[in-house]
């Protein structure tokens, strides 16, 4: 069983490589740059220990996890114009850096590309596994639909921000792994459970990817914090915020939120710090990790096995980046 760093590395160098040709240089260009920056390369990892879980990792393993990873970056470079992001691994975003209609060409190329190396995998598993991709893709645009959605609301609950963020976040962790269980030649139920245990690693996951939004280190998180703020995302934040907060701070927030006022940012997070939002925050990360390690738990391979996806797991909710 290999470690989260040794898989990501061997990743990294197995994904090094032209995806793209050379012309036009002016669309394929911008996502050799998006590539460049890297990540963390989550997803792909999820796809081959979900894989190895059950055996040695076979050869198209890696092309799924290929297929996967580009998926995730076409998914990023179209939220980042959505978000209006400036920012991203550090980095220009695509659209900042190249203008927002080739930022739309090179994603949707890129899930084109994503489709391509779908298609190498064994064709005893690719009809399984393509109506898994599918569903997912589709669900990722549900999520992020709702997301916008939610930005022009007043109130959203707690229950309809879960749902979101699962169907934004969770589905592509959970059905990366369970991808790679398929491949992997595994049971029914063990699927089930891999998908199980990654929707709610992928709920505690987008629950610390919002915390880190508004309170992550600039320097290390590598995208604008408070770019949430800016754009009134209904996060657990904001939601708890709203219903915690007494009436003079209510008013407040509500205020802040009906404009953008230089400062915006700062007085929500003093607002948000206020409502003791870090302590909930450890809570609802913690519920959802907990539930996900007991899904873990759960799936019939030795526990020995399961270490590495222990680990990830661990390493997600805690991340600073
Ligand atoms: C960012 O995902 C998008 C979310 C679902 C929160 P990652 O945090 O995995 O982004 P990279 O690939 O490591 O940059
Ligand atoms: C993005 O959620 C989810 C997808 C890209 C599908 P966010 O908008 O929170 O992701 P970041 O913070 O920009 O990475
Ligand atoms: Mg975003
Ligand atoms: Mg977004
Ligand atoms: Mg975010």
């Amino acid at each position: 069983m290999q470690s989260f760093e040794l898989l990501s590395r061997k990743f990294a160098l197995h994904f090094e490589k032209n995806h793209f040709p050379e012309e036009p240089a002016s669309l394929y260009r911008p996502n050799d740059y998006f590539l460049g920056l890297g990540g963390k390369r989550v997803r792909p990892v999820l796809c081959l220990m979900g894989n190895e879980l059950f055996d040695e990792i076979r050869e198209d393993a890696w092309e799924l996890a290929t297929a996967v990873e580009l998926f995730h970056n076409f998914t990023l470079i179209h939220d980042d114009i959505m978000d209006q992001a400036p920012l991203r691994r550090g980095m220009q975003t695509v659209h900042e850096k190249y203008g927002q209609n080739t930022a739309l060409l090179a994603g949707d190329v890129m899930l084109v590309k994503a489709y391509e190396y779908l298609n190498r995998i064994s064709k005893d598993f690719l009809p399984q596994i393509l109506g898994l991709f599918n569903q997912t893709a589709r669900e990722v645009c549900e999520g992020q639909q709702w997301d916008m959605d939610f930005e022009k609301r007043e109130a959203v609950s707690l229950d309809e921000y879960l749902r979101m963020i699962e169907l934004k976040t969770s589905v592509l962790l959970a059905a990366s792994l369970k991808m790679g269980a398929v491949l992997g030649g595994s049971g029914e139920r063990n699927q089930d459970l891999l998908y199980a245990f990654g929707r709610k690693l992928g709920i505690a996951f987008q629950v610390q990817d919002d915390y880190l939004d508004a309170f992550g280190d600039p320097q290390k998180f590598g995208k604008q914090v408070g770019g949430d703020i800016l754009a009134n995302k209904k996060t657990f934040l904001l939601i708890h915020a709203l219903e915690t907060a007494k009436a003079d701070q209510l008013a407040e927030l509500k205020n802040l939120l009906a404009g953008n006022d230089e400062g915006k940012v700062e007085k929500v997070l003093q607002i948000f710090r206020e409502s003791k939002v870090d302590q909930w925050a450890l809570e609802l990360k913690n519920k959802y990790l907990d539930e996900a390690l007991q899904h873990l738990e759960d799936i019939a391979v030795v526990s020995r096995r399961k270490e590495p996806l222990k680990e990830l797991a661990l390493f997600l909710v805690q991340r600073d980046y």
